[in-house]
């Protein structure tokens, strides 16, 4: 869902940009700016500049640069709206979202979900359920703690009469819990104990269903719907939330009843996925409450070897995870069941970091040099994909230790590796003998005074400037993004926030004085205008093959090129 331009600007501006980078690289201040260690390259003297009266940040040695938005997005690994969000909710700016349709069907879908839950709810507690109330007693589930996860039940024979008075069918069906038989329309869920999904807002927005009697499937969940998408959701953040904020971690485990044994036992901070892998949209959305994530896996070679697959996963999300497993045999739930949560803080206590672990696990099964040498580069490209340079250095220290070789020399390697990365990014585009053409300074500046300027004024000051007057051809890329932006009445300065356009632009704008935009303005724009006429006129001399013709337009070429001089030292 889009986020209101005027939104953007207020998130900007609530946002402290100092306070956010300097949460993950620490700035020294130097004049009007501060100064560090760029996260996003290795280096060994600051080429980080953060200027928060402008709102901006650049590194002068790999390029990048943007708004408080854009780095949350980099550092983080957030997409746009994820990061205004993340913003949002630190600065306390709410955002009420644009043409906010959540559909009729969806809103129905989500009043159906709730009354579901209710009506399984009594059906537990009457008669019907009478069964189900014993098994989730016999395994030792309150009532208290059935009511605080709404734990209800569905029985064979379902009544659907009363919904289908009350729903449309295409919200029945819709919400993915109805589907149309011989007989009529029927719940998908028979005889199972019904565990209700909330989102992280705290609404039911699906239904997992476990079965009283050892039927397969186990578990039955609602399929994808318009307000269920189990890529995102993860069980139990929403009463999670307040817990991790508390703890400062999260404990991620594979079961419901996992869920429900450890929120009972004291560790409320946890949360499950729906049946799936961890994926990265789970991680972002940790992310937003806590860094400090706690895997838990089972003790056997299935939990060792998903351990080892999901660091690819986590780094790439700028994650580093502990993980613990559990004894063999054990599950979350049964463990605390047994050993209570003294015993669960002491296996807590043995967690490890999964970088590491992973580590020593390859090493275990490097029979030989060859084995080791390859495992060694495989952790080294994945210590390479790590932005804190003060954690790639601690990694590179216990990768040296682990596989016993040079800690110099490693982190010379590493480095070389980092170096050559960050090289590609800045050769991205030739510069001759080391310098930008002239076009392409007043180029750049006028597309950095339409960042700085009102927007009502950049769109006019955009006027009769055509994409086609830039010599530089990137450039002219972003001016029609820029204008498109415009065009729309939207926020130029998200645009800062792709690497592209941050990495050209956010120099410029830096650098820029604010006093003296509007002139400034004025004079690029002039320019490029100049240049268009002085360019049109070389062209038409070109293809209009000599003779009088040709004469007449290098004249008029000419003139112009005196009235650019003319304006360039206006006192002659
Ligand atoms: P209990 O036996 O009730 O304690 O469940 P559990 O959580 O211990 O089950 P298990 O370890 O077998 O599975 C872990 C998680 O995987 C469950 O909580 C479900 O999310 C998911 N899962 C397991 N079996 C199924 C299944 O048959 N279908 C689906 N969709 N998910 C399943
Ligand atoms: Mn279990």
């Amino acid at each position: 869902m889009k986020i209101p331009s005027s939104k953007i600007d207020e998130i900007l501006e609530a946002s402290d940009i100092y306070e956010i980078i300097n949460d993950v690289v620490p700035l020294k201040k130097m004049g009007n700016s501060f100064k560090g260690l760029c996260p996003f390259h290795s280096e060994k003297t600051p080429s980080f500049n953060v200027h928060p009266d402008k709102g901006f940040y650049h590194c002068f040695g790999c390029g990048t640069g943007g708004n408080v938005i854009s780095f949350v997005m980099n550092y983080y690994n957030l997409p746009f709206p994820e990061a205004a969000r993340f913003l949002a909710d630190r600065y306390g700016v709410t955002i009420e979202y644009e043409g906010a349709e959540v559909s009729q069907t969806a809103k129905d879908i989500a009043a159906l979900h709730e009354e579901l839950v209710l009506d399984a709810r009594k059906n537990l507690y009457s008669g019907i359920g009478k069964e189900a109330l014993n098994y989730l007693k016999g395994r030792n589930f309150s009532d208290t703690l059935l009511e605080k996860f709404m734990v209800g039940y569905f029985p064979q024979k379902f009544d659907t009469e009363k919904y289908v008075r009350k729903y449309d069918k295409s919200v029945l069906l819709g919400s993915g819990l109805f589907k149309e038989g011989q007989y009529g329309m029927r719940l998908m869920f028979f005889d199972r104990v019904m565990i209700p999904v909330r989102g992280v807002t705290g609404r039911t927005i699906a239904f997992s269903g476990r079965t009283l009697t050892g039927q397969m499937p186990k578990y039955i969940n609602s399929p994808e719907t318009e307000i269920f998408k189990k890529r995102r959701v993860l069980f139990n953040l929403d009463l999670a939330k307040e817990h991790i904020r508390k703890k400062g971690h999260v404990l991620i485990v594979e079961g419901y009843f996992d869920v429900m044994r450890l929120y009972d036992k004291g560790f409320g901070n946890c949360v499950a996925t729906m049946g799936t892998a961890l994926t990265s949209e789970h991680v972002s959305l940790l992310k937003r409450f806590t860094d400090d994530i706690y895997m838990l896996y089972d003790g056997d070679e299935a939990g060792y070897n998903s351990a080892l697959k999901s660091l690819d996963l986590f780094v790439a999300a700028d994650s580093f995870p502990m993980v613990i497993f559990l004894p063999k045999e054990d599950d979350p739930d049964t463990f605390l069941d047994r050993e209570g949560a003294e015993g669960f803080e002491a296996l807590l206590a043995s967690r490890k970091d999964l970088f590491v672990f992973t580590a020593e696990t390859l090493i275990e099964n490097s029979d030989d040099m060859n084995a080791r040498l390859r495992n060694l580069e495989r952790m080294k490209q994945m210590l390479t994909k790590v932005k804190s340079p003060y954690r790639k250095e601690h990694y590179a220290e216990k990768l040296a230790e682990i596989f016993n070789v040079g800690k110099e020399m490693l982190k010379k390697d590493i480095d070389l590796s980092a170096a050559n990365n960050s090289l590609k990014i800045v050769s991205r585009r030739p510069v001759k003998n080391g310098r930008r053409p002239a076009t392409y300074i007043y180029e750049r500046e006028f597309i950095a005074t339409l960042f700085k300027l009102p927007e009502d004024v950049a769109l006019m000051q955009t006027e009769n400037i055509m994409p086609e007057f830039f010599h530089d051809k990137i450039l002219a890329d972003i001016y029609k993004k820029v204008l498109d932006v415009l065009r729309d009445g939207d926020n130029i300065s998200v645009l800062l926030c792709s690497p592209d356009v941050g990495s050209e632009l956010s120099e410029a704008v830096i650098k820029m004085p604010d006093t003296d935009i509007y002139r400034l303005a004025a004079a690029t724009r002039e320019k490029l205008i100049s240049n268009s006429v002085m360019d049109s006129l070389s062209k038409e001399i070109k293809s209009s093959d000599g003779g009088a013709k040709a004469r007449e337009l290098a004249i008029k070429r000419f003139e112009q090129a005196g009235r650019m001089m003319r304006k360039r030292n206006p006192e002659d």
